[in-house]
């Protein structure tokens, strides 16, 4: 019997209240995700019970108790206090994998600051202006990281310190740069919480929209409500499992799937901070006997490329449940899941936006290859009419998806962005951004985005963005970025780049190109590809139009184009 038990009895029944119960949570109440996701674990007589395992690279593990997640994340806590952290005040990780990412970020919410994930493989450009957005005051990193950081410095007079977790003594360090080795750190024992509510901020993630610069998504400690009961009942997390959510805690389900549900279920959890290998991950899974696996259509895809007979060299028996989210799931995975593994990816859909998942597929239920489930219960969804936003009453027309706002994980707002987050309700119903249809069992099945964003790998990466940086380039004149189709990664970044005169096309051009973009911004946002041309499509009033540049990379239909400059 799982978890959720029937989801039919479960929908109509639904108050988050269960969940508020379960975690004797009552309005008005302080509530902390630092203190629930440790000590609260310990207080129920779990202390020694294995929290997390983690291995690095070349075999390297460590392993934390709950008792030691409560004090490590005490230590870092204390340490950040000690420094004149405030509540509220913005700390970014700007790590690796590493252990010390997953205790600071309890440490900084347990003295009421707010934890700033960022991707460890941004450039100096994507991490600059997320900073400068959330005028953060104290970063946490690695040392292999922060070149990156002395680069963009002298433009953030707001950022007092840098904290570097595995300095080496025999280095100087620069200006604002602080040591903090947390295996030299002395525990300490207890720290004050902060006394944090239902409504303080907690956690901000950055996510990338068509126009304009990345937005701060703002997350609440009452996102603890829905990110332990959507953990409990969708992942099915139970008491004796070994969970590993291949996620990074740079995005949103590495923090609200891979630390604060896990940890406020007291479930043991299992990091691997290692590139990917088919190999390595189902060693992974065998040695440390997962049972619940969380991951991604990318991942599974190329685990289908590595083939069926590397599945066959280990003992894969362990797994007991398979979900995955942040793209869509093919139904060819899902068969293949079945095949290989005797079990389906279940399918789970939601946003950084909405802090929790939103659709699912339930275990238990019947699974459906390509359809991303069912809402959770007590979320009210349809799809909505893409010019008056009234809900779609046919079954099987395509809507833009919709939900009533109020579930507790649901942002609060865009950080310093208020006009953005506005537009992103209408007619009362929050509009998330994607197209989709419902069936006539209440199956959502997933068409595609409503705006420009690529989304590579489960990674929502911003045209302007990679536009901007292209131009900041000698040799580009002008650009448009779009995605074309991949087979691993579903969709990946591809640019058209008018040159500037004096300057041909040629290989070494392309990748001097690429590579630009790759260190101003990221690995995920580099083009795959790159087309130079005489000039790019408009409109009349001079707008690049990337839809017709989209529709050839996907051999579609070009539509409208009665606005193009040039007809
Ligand atoms: C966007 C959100 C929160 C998970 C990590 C991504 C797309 C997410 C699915 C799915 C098809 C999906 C949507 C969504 N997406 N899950 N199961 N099937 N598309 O969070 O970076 O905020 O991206 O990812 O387009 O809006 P994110």
């Amino acid at each position: 019997m799982s978890n959720i038990g029937s989801y039919d009895k479960r929908a109509k029944n639904f108050d988050w209240n269960i969940a508020e119960k379960e975690l004797d949570y009552k309005d008005g109440d302080l509530i902390n995700i630092g203190w629930y996701c440790s000590d609260r674990i310990c207080e129920m007589g779990k202390a020694d019970k294995m929290a997390l395992i983690w291995e690095g690279h070349a075999g390297k593990a460590k392993k934390y108790t709950y008792n030691d997640i409560r004090l490590t994340s005490n230590t870092i806590g204390d340490f950040l206090r000690g420094l004149g952290i405030k509540a509220e005040d913005r700390v970014c990780l700007f790590m690796d994998k590493i252990p010390e990412l997953y205790l600071g970020f309890l440490g900084i919410l347990k003295i009421g600051a707010i934890a700033q994930p960022l991707f460890s493989a941004f450039g100096d450009e994507s991490l600059f202006v997320r900073l400068d957005n959330a005028q953060t005051r104290a970063i946490i990193t690695q040392k292999k990281h922060v070149s990156k950081i002395r680069k963009i410095i002298d433009k953030m007079p707001y950022l007092e310190f840098i904290i570097v977790v595995d300095h080496d003594p025999s280095k100087p360090l620069q200006e604002r740069e602080i040591a903090f080795n947390l295996e030299e750190t002395p525990n300490v024992e207890n720290i004050e919480i902060h006394p944090t509510k239902a409504e303080s901020p907690s956690v901000l993630h950055y996510t990338s929209g068509t126009t304009g610069q990345p937005k701060g998504v703002k997350h609440v400690h009452y996102s603890l409500i829905s990110q332990y009961l959507t953990t409990k009942w969708v992942l099915d997390l139970r008491e004796d499992d070994v969970y590993w959510c291949t996620a990074d805690p740079g995005w949103v389900t590495g923090t609200s799937y891979g630390i604060i549900g896990p940890f406020s279920l007291g479930v043991t959890q299992c990091v691997l901070d290692a590139g990917f290998s088919a190999d390595n991950w189902y060693r992974f899974i065998e040695q440390y006997r997962v049972t619940v696996w969380y991951s991604a259509p990318t991942a599974i895809r190329s685990l289908m490329k590595a083939g069926d007979d590397v599945v066959k060299k280990y003992d894969l028996s362990s797994l007991r449940h398979l979900a995955s989210v942040g793209e869509p799931l093919n139904s060819e995975a899902v068969i293949w899941s079945e095949k290989v593994f005797g079990k389906p990816f279940y399918d789970t859909y939601w946003q950084t936006e909405t802090g929790s998942i939103m659709i699912s597929n339930f275990p238990g239920m019947k699974v459906k290859p390509g359809s991303m489930g069912l809402a959770f219960p007590g979320i009210d969804s349809c799809v909505v009419d893409v010019n008056t936003y009234e809900p779609i009453k046919e079954t099987g027309k395509v809507g833009l998806i919709a939900f009533r706002p109020g579930w507790p994980a649901m942002m609060r707002t865009y950080w310093r962005n208020e006009e953005v987050y506005n537009k992103k309700f209408q007619n009362g119903w929050y509009i998330p951004g994607d197209r989709s249809s419902i069936d006539n069992e209440g199956y959502f099945w997933f068409v595609g985005r409503d705006d420009d964003v690529i989304n590579t790998g489960g990674h929502l990466v911003s045209p302007f963005e990679v536009e901007s940086a292209l131009l900041e380039h000698e040799a580009v004149a002008e650009s448009a970025v779009v995605s074309k189709p991949d087979f691993v990664n579903m969709e990946v970044v591809k640019a058209f780049v008018n040159l500037k005169p004096g300057f041909e096309p040629s290989k070494e051009l392309d990748l001097k190109i690429m590579n630009f973009v790759r260190k101003k911004l990221s690995p995920l946002a580099m083009p795959q590809e790159i087309e130079f041309v005489d000039s790019l499509p408009k409109t009349r009033s001079g707008k690049i139009m990337r839809r017709i540049l989209h529709a050839k990379e996907w051999g579609e239909e070009i539509g409208d184009t009665s606005t193009l400059e040039d007809d």
